[in-house]
This record gives C-alpha cells, sequence and structure tokens, in this order.
C-alpha cells in the first residue's frame, strides 16, 4: 500500500470520516439546532465526486474510511457509492470500510451493506425510553431503530452502540444499556459530549456545557457494580477499552474533554461539501471541492489533500467551563462526528 499522509506531528492520517449528507431524519438536540438550513443542491458532492475523493484518500494510504453525515443513509442512491467503495475493501487497500448510522434505516440496508463489504457499524442510540429517545432526537421513533438493529444482526454486522453521557438525561440508564448490549452482543461506547454549535442556551453550547458528565465519574460509579477489565483492544478510533466481565461485552469510552488523545489522532474529516477539518475541534479548513471540480485528473486533488494535512493541528481546543463560547461554532452534524 502507498505511504501514508503524515502531519506536521509525525501522525500517519489513515483514517478519514467523509459526510455524505447534512440531512437527517432525526435532529439530535446536541447535533442539530432545530431550525437547520440545509445546503443548496450545487454546493454537495454527487456521489461520483464523493467516489472520487474517497478513492484519493486511498490512494494517499487512508486505510479506514467511515461515512458520517447527517445520517448517510438518508442520501438518495447511497447504496451505489458504498457498493462503488467496496472495492477497496476487496483489493485489500481498505482496511474497514464502515458508517456510523442512527440506524433509522438499517432495516432497509442491513443486508445490502453486509454484501458491499461493510463488516461492522456503529449506531447512536443514547436512551431506551422511547419518551426519552423522541425528546433528544426531536421525533425519532426508537421502535423504528431497534428494528434496524435487529435486521444488523441478521445480516451478520457487527454493532457498536454509541451513547452520549448526559446529565439529567441518560445518567440513570447506564446500566440498563449496559445490560442490554450485553444481551444483544453489541458493543457500547460512551462519548463526553463536546461543546460544539451556537452558545444561544437553545440546544446550543450552553446547554451542552450544564450536562457534561466526566467519563472517569461514569466509570467509577459503573465499577461499583459491574466488573470492568482494561482491555488492549483497538479500533483506530479514539475509544479505549474495558471488557464488562459480567456481559463479555466491551465497553469503550471516548473522552475528548478529560482525556487528551489528540496525540494518537490519525484522522481527517470532509463534509459533503467537500471541506476538509483537519481536526473535529478547529475551525481550519481546506476546500477539496474545487480542485475536485477543476480537473478530472487527480492531480490537484492529491495536492491540495497533502497541502491540508501539513496544517494539521497538534489538538482540539475545548475547554469545559470557559465564560467565552465554544471553540467551535459550527454544529457536529457538519462534520458527523
Ligand atoms: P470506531 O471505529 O468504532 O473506533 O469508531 P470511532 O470512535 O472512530 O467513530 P464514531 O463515529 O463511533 O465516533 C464516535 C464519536 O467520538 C464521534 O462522533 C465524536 O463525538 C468522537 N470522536 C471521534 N473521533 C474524534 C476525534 O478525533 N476528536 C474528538 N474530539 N472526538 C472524536
Ligand atoms: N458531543 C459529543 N458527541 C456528539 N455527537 C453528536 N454531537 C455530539 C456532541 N456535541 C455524536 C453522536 C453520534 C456521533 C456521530 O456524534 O451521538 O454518536
Ligand atoms: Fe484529532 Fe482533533 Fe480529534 Fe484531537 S480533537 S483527536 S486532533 S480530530
Amino acid at each position: 500500500s502507498p505511504a501514508p499522509l503524515i502531519d506536521p506531528f509525525g501522525r500517519a492520517i489513515t483514517y478519514v470520516r467523509v459526510s455524505v449528507t447534512d440531512r437527517c431524519d432525526f435532529r439530535c438536540v446536541y447535533c442539530m439546532s432545530e431550525d437547520m438550513a440545509f445546503l443548496p443542491k450545487a454546493d454537495i458532492l454527487s456521489l461520483e465526486e464523493l467516489d472520487r475523493l474517497c478513492s484519493s484518500f486511498v490512494a494517499l494510504g487512508t486505510r479506514k474510511l467511515r461515512l458520517t453525515g447527517g445520517e448517510p443513509l438518508v442520501r438518495r442512491n447511497i447504496m451505489e457509492l458504498i457498493r462503488s467503495l467496496g472495492r477497496h475493501v476487496a483489493s485489500g487497500a481498505l482496511e474497514e470500510l464502515t458508517l456510523t448510522t442512527n440506524g433509522s434505516q438499517l432495516a432497509k440496508y442491513a443486508d445490502d451493506l453486509r454484501a458491499a463489504g461493510v463488516r461492522r457499524i456503529n449506531v447512536s442510540v443514547d436512551t431506551l425510553d422511547p419518551d426519552r429517545f423522541a425528546a433528544i432526537t426531536r421525533w425519532g421513533r426508537l421502535a423504528q431503530v431497534l428494528d434496524g438493529l435487529e435486521a444488523a444482526r441478521a445480516a451478520g454486522l457487527e454493532v457498536k452502540i454509541n451513547a452520549v453521557a448526559l446529565k439529567g438525561v441518560n445518567d440513570q440508564e447506564l446500566d440498563p444499556m449496559l445490560a442490554w448490549c450485553g444481551e444483544k452482543g453489541f458493543d457500547l461506547t460512551l462519548i463526553e459530549v463536546m461543546p460544539l454549535g451556537d452558545m444561544d442556551g437553545n440546544g446550543g453550547g450552553a446547554v451542552r456545557e450544564e450536562q457534561f458528565l466526566s467519563l472517569r465519574d461514569v466509570r467509577a460509579d459503573l465499577e461499583k457494580r459491574w466488573t470492568l477489565v482494561d482491555s488492549t483492544h483497538r479500533t483506530g478510533g479514539p475509544a479505549r477499552y474495558v471488557t464488562v466481565r459480567e456481559t463479555g461485552c466491551r465497553l469503550g469510552f471516548i473522552t475528548p474533554m478529560t482525556h487528551n488523545f489528540c496525540e494518537a489522532c490519525n484522522r481527517v474529516r470532509v463534509t459533503c461539501t467537500g471541506t476538509m477539518y483537519m481536526c473535529l475541534g478547529q475551525e481550519d479548513a481546506a476546500d477539496l471541492r474545487a480542485p475536485l471540480r477543476a480537473s478530472t485528473d487527480d492531480t490537484m486533488l492529491h495536492q491540495a489533500i497533502r497541502d491540508a494535512i501539513t496544517r494539521k493541528p497538534k489538538g482540539h481546543d475545548f475547554i469545559i467551563g470557559r465564560d467565552r463560547g465554544p471553540a467551535v461554532g459550527r454544529h457536529m452534524s457538519v462534520t458527523g462526528g
């Protein structure tokens, strides 16, 4: 495989997260504002352009590709792109082709995903209470997601559940969620909420700060009732894992706020408009759409990617409890987490 991209801090960039749409059929309070204005179609990369973009990264040494959104599976004809990208799994160029999804469309797509070369998916489920689920997602139906998860299991897809830990929202529910994952054979990853989005107090950064829970504290509490055994398992993402002895399942912790994992960062993000973010927690971005559209030859695009990598920062700029706004004004739905 080709030599990987190396950033100024010596980190090999081998993991790319591509948001294929800004749209979502849910409207999670911590991820999108309620009156989210969607992008004009002309700004959005076509499926062919997304394929070229992803394939360029693969040519430059990317080993893991994750499609995100918005909700990736609401993009029209998304399976055409995923099937096409599956060629990089078949050739061995990609170690992993995967998705982070809200699960709402899995009943429809699970078999196709598996056939296209996807082996594992991450599904965001913050609560198992239908009413609370509807409140967090603003109108999502939990039952639809649970059906999707059953379809994924039946299709032989490995499932990891992602839950953002939110004080006063789901912190009383982590035991039942662990038990449920144990029953279903899913791994579970808890995520510290990050202060992204506006500070208007209306689903924005200020609320995030009030809801922040340190996963160090969460872990200490869980250990009163569960045996958590440190594990060396790594996926190439930022989670640190333990094995839950009582269930045999893995539990991951993603701790952007309390434990800085940036020194091992291996990833960049590209949005559905071809904007490349060198860090989730920084504003700096590079435009890949212009070089993509300027020529059918990939030389300019490859150069733009290489140039962007030279600007990758050492780490993010999230600080809990400071009195100015969040480090990053854009919502999570723009960069796909
Ligand atoms: P695995 O391949 O299963 O390890 O997935 P992953 O953790 O790489 O991807 P996933 O989409 O499940 O990420 C879960 C969440 O972790 C994201 O939505 C972000 O909230 C957070 N996260 C992932 N990568 C980063 C990162 O580089 N920086 C920060 N600050 N947060 C990240
Ligand atoms: N902080 C932490 N995680 C977030 N996610 C969305 N918004 C935030 C935030 N502000 C997570 C979702 C999903 C992933 C794509 O990003 O729960 O698992
Ligand atoms: Fe990488 Fe930025 Fe995430 Fe740190 S915050 S791990 S540098 S993307």
